[in-house]
């Protein structure tokens, strides 16, 4: 019997942390929906105490998840874990995260504190998370640069104080396998208490050692494994779930251990972060990426066609990727498409959302051949934003562009119910367009990104644009999608304007804690 290993996805907390990837409370939910359906034992939702949007979007996932355990982290005191406890009170499972540095360098310059008085914060911090749940994780920050010694101790305390897993962070991703997996050992095996926890890795990717290390930590015995989809998380990034995942399912010879994960649900969980993020996926990148499963050179795929573990140790379909087929057409009702979007954990806000989703669908339907649930992930983002908040709406769009002149686009605007026209040229269609709708919102806002993907295959395909805009400290990423380039960049240039225009921005600015 192999023993379970607990996949902790902070995809929505430390994940968030990418430079421009915050998300809004609804793309939080829809993320955290489908990383239920993808079995993830526990969804770390966010940062409490960072600002009311981030505990209003912890409590909304608290509150619709049910077969996944929902978590708040939490700094070690008392305002922090009192916020966590709240926000994850009404989920059927809900475990408080708390941490404090541990490392001499941090303790020192950072915290201003003594190891006496950290070892003090650290149990009563747990003291107070334990009046709102029995699953209570402490994470030692910095463990990777911190003394064995002191670390034997302060978990020792922690333990003893109630704490139920015991997290072991590389936050700064300066391990190396071996010696983060010898750490990992010696904890399991000094801590007296050892025995009563789950030991958890959380691995940072600056020297792109985070998946190697966590395995290595796995093999040294940590049950736990702190990961975010595709990867994304602070600086470098974090562990990749789905390599972690894989590596543990295709090399079951090597890891006493397995996971509950449903694999088929990892490739559209990766391209629903990435839509939402606007972080795109390298080709090459293991698992989820264009090319994790295309045979270039001849002899390989010579060799496929004859027997595919020739050049294969996983099938493309057992992570998702046979699932881009064919789900609605033409003549689909509104309410098949309504049925489409609750599998696929979209709830639209109001009957209003879903009439403009719908004929957007209709509209599509009729320019676009096979429609694929990855077209509806786009299809729907713009329609996010509720008509409320849309203050802009694009009514109509024309853009010249021939050889040796200069592109030169006209947009009419809705701009909170009243019509509006603008022009302007540009180096391209694209920049023209946004030049056109700048010069009537006046925003003033700066683009950060600006970003194409082609949805699906074939030249029929939705092209998906992210653009990401930043103002006065705030910074929103607009999507848009559409068979027409253009009309997808003005849709997602739209979209950020909306965001920056109401109230639906991130749920916290980044830096915030
Ligand atoms: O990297 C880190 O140390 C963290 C902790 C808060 C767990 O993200
Ligand atoms: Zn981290």
């Amino acid at each position: 019997m192999k023993e379970h290993l607990v996949i902790f996805d902070t995809t929505l907390r430390d994940g968030e942390q990418s430079p421009g990837a915050s998300m809004t409370r609804e793309e939080k939910l829809r993320v955290a929906r489908q990383l239920e359906k993808m079995r993830v034992d526990v969804i770390e939702a966010g940062f409490a105490a960072a600002s009311p949007g981030d505990f209003d979007a912890i409590h909304a996932i608290a509150h619709t998840i049910k077969e996944s355990t929902v978590c708040s982290l939490a700094r070690a005191n008392e305002n922090d874990i009192r916020r966590a406890g709240e926000a994850i009170k009404p989920a059927k499972s809900g475990r408080v995260h708390t941490f404090i540095a541990t490392s001499p360098i941090h303790m020192e310059k950072k915290l201003r504190m003594s190891p006496d008085q950290v070892v003090e914060q650290a149990i009563m911090a747990i003291g107070w998370a334990r009046e709102y749940t029995d699953d209570v994780e402490f994470s030692a920050e910095d463990a990777g640069r911190s003394d064995l010694g002191f670390l034997c101790r302060i978990f020792e305390e922690v333990i003893k104080a109630g704490a139920t897993t015991i997290n072991v962070p590389d936050t700064v991703g300066y391990n190396i396998p071996f010696q983060y997996a010898e750490t990992m050992r010696q904890l399991i095996e000094r801590v007296p208490n050892s025995d009563r926890v789950i030991w958890s890795v959380h691995c940072h990717n600056d020297l792109g050692l985070a998946v190697s290390n966590s395995l290595a930590a796995v093999l040294a015995g940590a049950r736990q494994v702190e990961c975010t989809i595709n990867g994304i998380g602070e600086r470098a990034g974090n562990a990749a779930l789905e390599e972690v995942v894989m590596a543990v399912r295709t090399r079951g010879d090597v890891f006493p251990v397995e996971t509950r994960i449903d694999t088929t649900q990892i490739v559209p969980a990766s391209k629903l972060v990435s839509q939402i993020t606007g972080y795109p996926v390298q080709p090459n990148k293991a698992v989820v990426g264009a090319n994790a499963f295309a045979h270039e050179a001849g002899i390989h795929q010579d060799g496929v066609l004859k027997h595919r573990e020739t050049y294969e140790i996983m099938r493309a379909e057992d992570v998702g990727w046979a699932q881009n087929k064919l789900v609605l057409g033409k003549h689909s009702g509104r309410n098949a498409f309504k049925a489409r979007l609750q599998q696929l954990g979209i709830e639209l806000e109001s009957d209003e959302a879903l009439n403009a989703a719908f004929a957007r669908f209709k509209e599509l339907a009729d320019r676009k051949h096979e429609i694929f649930d990855e077209d509806l992930h786009a299809l729907v983002s713009g329609e996010l934003v509720t008509p409320e908040h849309e203050h802009y709406k694009l009514i109509y769009s024309h853009v010249c562009s021939e050889t040796g002149e200069m592109p030169h686009a006209k947009v009419i605007l809705s701009v909170g119910g009243v019509e509006c026209k603008g022009e302007a040229g540009g180096g391209g269609p694209v920049d023209a367009t946004f030049k056109a709708i700048e010069s009537i919102a006046g925003s003033g806002s700066e683009l950060l990104l600006y970003s194409v993907n082609a949805i699906t295959t074939g030249t029929d395909a939705q092209g998906e644009v992210t653009t990401r805009l930043a103002k006065a400290g705030r910074i929103v990423n607009g999507n848009g999608a559409d068979t027409d380039i253009v009309i997808a960049s003005a849709r997602s240039y739209l979209n950020a304007l909306n965001k920056l225009h109401s109230s639906l921005d991130r749920v916290r600015a980044q830096g915030d804690v």
